[in-house]
This record gives C-alpha cells, structure tokens and sequence, in this order.
C-alpha cells in the first residue's frame, strides 16, 4: 500500500486553506548527509517534506503560493535535473518533467535556479511560511531571499512582512492520522513484531547481540523496510542503559534481553520494545519485575482514550510501578509520597511515551495554552513503561540488579478506544515462554 498524489495533493490543500491569501511557504528536504570521506548514508528524505510532496529524492524545494484566494494556489517543485552521468553513476531522477508530470506540480524548475526564481516569487506576498530554525545554512539563505526581496521594493514590490513558522501548521497536520497514514503504521507494527518474534525464535545463550540485532534486521530488509531509529539489543545489565546501541556483548544464560527495535514503511515508523529470557524461562526475580512492568503496561495502554490527557497513561504506569516496587520490598515508603517526590525515577527514569507518526518522536505539541492536550481520533502515542536496577544500586537486594525492562507498544486513539497496533508480538510472561519452547525444542 502506497499514499497516492491525491493525498498529498490534499495535505497541501489543506495547508493552503491556513497560510491564507497572499502567501508563500518554502519547504526543502533534508541534505545528503556523509558518513565517512566521500562514503554517504543512505538518503532519507524529510518527513514534513515528504509528506506534503511524496516527493523522496534529495536536493529539492517545495514553493506553495496563494493569491487573491486560497483555492488556487502555484506548488512549484525545485528539484535535480535530469543528467544522464549522474543517471548512471546514482540513480534516475524525476527531473522537471517527472516533477509536474509525476509529482503533480504547477511549476518545476531545476534546484539551481532556486536563488533567482524565489525572489519572484516572494514579491508581493504578506506571509513567509517556513520551517525556522532547522538549518543554519538553509536559515541564512532564506534571510538573504528577504533582504533581496526587500531591495526590489524601489519597483514598487515589497517582500513579506511576516515569517511564520510553518512546523506549528504541518506538525499539527502530522499529528492527527488518518485512515491511510494507520494502515500504513499497521503494516510497519507488522512487520516490527514478526522481527521481535523471530528475535524470541531464534535467541541463544552465547550468541552476541548483534547476531540478534541481524535477526531484526532480516526481516525489516524482506519486507523492504529500514529500521525507524537505531536499534537496542541489550543483555542483562545492558538493558538498564537507555540508549544502549553498541550491541556488542555476548548473551547470557540466565539474563533476559532487551530489544527496542522496529522499521518504518512507506517513512512510517513503528516502535517496539520485547524484554525476554535469553534461555526462554524467566527467573522468579526476572519474573516479578516482569509482571509489575506488564501490568503498569496494560493500564497504561487502557488509558489512551479519547478525551484523556495525554499524561494520563503515565500517572496510570508510575502509580502501578510504585505499588509493585513497594510489594517487592525494591523500595520502601508511602506511595503517594513516592509519587509526589518522583523518587520511583531510581528505577523508572523516562516518560511512559511519546507521538509516534513519520518520526519515531514524531512531531506535534503536547501542550496547548499550557495544559497537556488530550487525546483525539487518530492520535498514535507509544506506551512503553520499564523498570531498571542498576547493577552497582547498594540500595537493592542484590538478586535484583542489573535487571532492566521495558515494555512498549503502539497505540491510536479511536471511537472504540485504543488500537494497538503492535498486537502481533506476544507479552505474557505465558506467552513468551510457549513462544520460546515451541521454537527451542
Ligand atoms: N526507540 C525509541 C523510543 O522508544 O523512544
Ligand atoms: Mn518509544
Ligand atoms: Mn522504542
């Protein structure tokens, strides 16, 4: 499944309709950014970009310009020429041609005309829409367009007088899904769960992390996907550090392992975290820990409904983790002092999520007029609670440390309550355990 032009044609519709008459917005796409001496990473194009051109090819600008009224506004689309070396040594192109024909825009021209074409095109408008504060590079150049466009006004022209920040509009449009944008999320929480659960499958003590991480990545590379953030494989105490990429350790029996991994498709990311037994049977210890992290999680995940705060989830996760740490004897204290204090973040130490959408933080305030917003139709926030004992915590009887865990799904708000759309990869402590000796006997 693919979005057509017409649904991106109706995101800059819609776009139109709030820049207003009179009205200019500039969108370009993310550079090409180098990894090593002339080695580059694999191109991936700007998701605000993306998702009002459908356009993924680098170098490129989008202009939209409305007049007297909104209806009828000009998309011109810069954009690389075609040029058969280049063709040859790095790929087609859509070129000027493929960019009106292709792309459905009004006007396109190649990239390089962008510095003379633009002044033009600002002249007379009121509003400047653009993304500040992205690029330096790309800010300074659109500050340049303005004093240009200003010194035009001995023509009788003027340049706009307001810049607007165009992320507040588009973040706010990328934040509410529809029906296409979840289809497009379901399939890539589909394919993150078979990889989580081909992880389960095939997990050995011994086998390093990245043999583990090669796992996922097999089956995000047959379905045609890329991973949507750095992948997390962590063994045993590796699981308590947060952002743990290396991934180069040895598995051990005994440890459970945690994976937060998942792909995008189509540029729409999951995210998925699974914290299992290396040797498929949790310890009583492990399996504790384990329960209170599921049960915060699925409270959590019940509180994603429209109408609630967004914080709700975590006041609801962080009330449950409490209670359990209490139970286990790993703190001591009143809960409701805990909580006030927040001293539970010994242990729990991050939100309960996050938007999920293009980005894997995706974009969109959570905040409106100062108050946490609550959800809507269509929203798509993780729900990922954890628990983490460091190893070297004197605090915490020693069978506990160095046990981390974490728990996350994705979840939208709708009419009928939260859809999770990451449902294919088991979580029961049951389930993880029939999983794992089905495939180890
Ligand atoms: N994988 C990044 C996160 O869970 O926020
Ligand atoms: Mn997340
Ligand atoms: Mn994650």
């Amino acid at each position: 499944m693919k979005l057509t032009q017409a649904d991106f044609q109706a995101r800059r519709d819609l776009l139109a309709e709030q820049m207003g008459p009179h009205s200019i917005a500039i969108i370009e796409t993310s550079p090409v950014a180098m990894r090593n001496r002339d080695a580059d990473y694999k191109y991936r194009t700007d998701s605000s970009f993306f998702y009002l051109t459908g356009f993924a090819e680098p170098e490129a600008v989008a202009v939209i310009e409305t007049g007297d009224s909104v209806d009828e506004y000009t998309y011109s689309l810069f954009c690389r020429e075609r040029d058969r070396e280049m063709e040859i040594w790095n790929g087609y192109r859509a070129g000027v041609d493929g960019a009106v024909d292709d792309f459905d825009a009004d006007e396109a021209y190649a990239i390089d005309l962008l510095d003379e074409e633009i002044i033009e095109k600002l002249l007379d408008k009121q509003k400047l829409f653009y993304r500040i504060g992205h690029r330096a590079e790309f800010d300074a150049r659109v500050a340049k367009w303005i004093v240009q466009a200003n010194g035009e006004s001995r023509k009788g022209t003027t340049a706009p007088a307001q810049l607007i920040q165009l992320d507040r509009i588009v973040d706010e449009m990328r934040l509410h899904k529809d029906a296409e944008e979840i289809q497009l999320m379901q399939i890539a929480s589909d394919i993150s769960a078979e990889a989580h659960t081909r992880a389960m499958q095939t997990v050995k003590p011994g086998m390093m992390e990245y043999a583990l991480e090669a796992e996922l990545n097999y089956i995000f590379g047959k379905n045609g996907c890329v991973p949507s953030y750095n992948s997390i494989v962590g063994g045993g105490e590796n699981g308590c550090i947060l952002h743990y990429v290396e991934n180069n350790k040895a598995l051990k029996d005994g440890d459970l392992v945690l994976i937060d991994a998942a792909c995008e498709y189509e540029f729409y990311a999951s995210d998925i975290t699974r914290t299992f037994p290396i040797n498929g049977k949790f310890s009583p210890e492990q399996k504790a820990l384990y329960q209170v992290v599921l049960d915060a999680q699925m409270a959590a995940i019940d509180a994603v409904r429209i109408g609630n705060s967004y914080k709700e989830p975590h006041h609801v996760a962080v009330r449950i983790l409490v209670q359990g740490l209490l139970d286990l004897g790993i703190m001591q204290g009143d809960l409701e002092q805990i909580i006030d204090s927040e001293s539970f973040r010994q242990f729990y130490m991050h939100g309960t999520g996050h938007w999920l959408g293009m980005d894997v933080h995706d974009v969109g305030a959570y905040k409106v007029d100062g108050e946490w917003r609550t959800y809507q139709a269509g929203m798509v926030v993780t729900v990922e609670p954890g628990l983490y004992i460091a190893p070297d915590d004197e605090s915490v009887d020693p069978k506990w440390r160095g046990i981390g865990i974490r728990i996350e799904d994705d979840v939208v708000a709708t009419v009928d309550g939260p859809l999770v759309l990451t449902k294919n990869v088991v979580k029961t402590i049951e389930e993880i355990e029939a999983l794992m000796s089905a495939s180890h006997s």
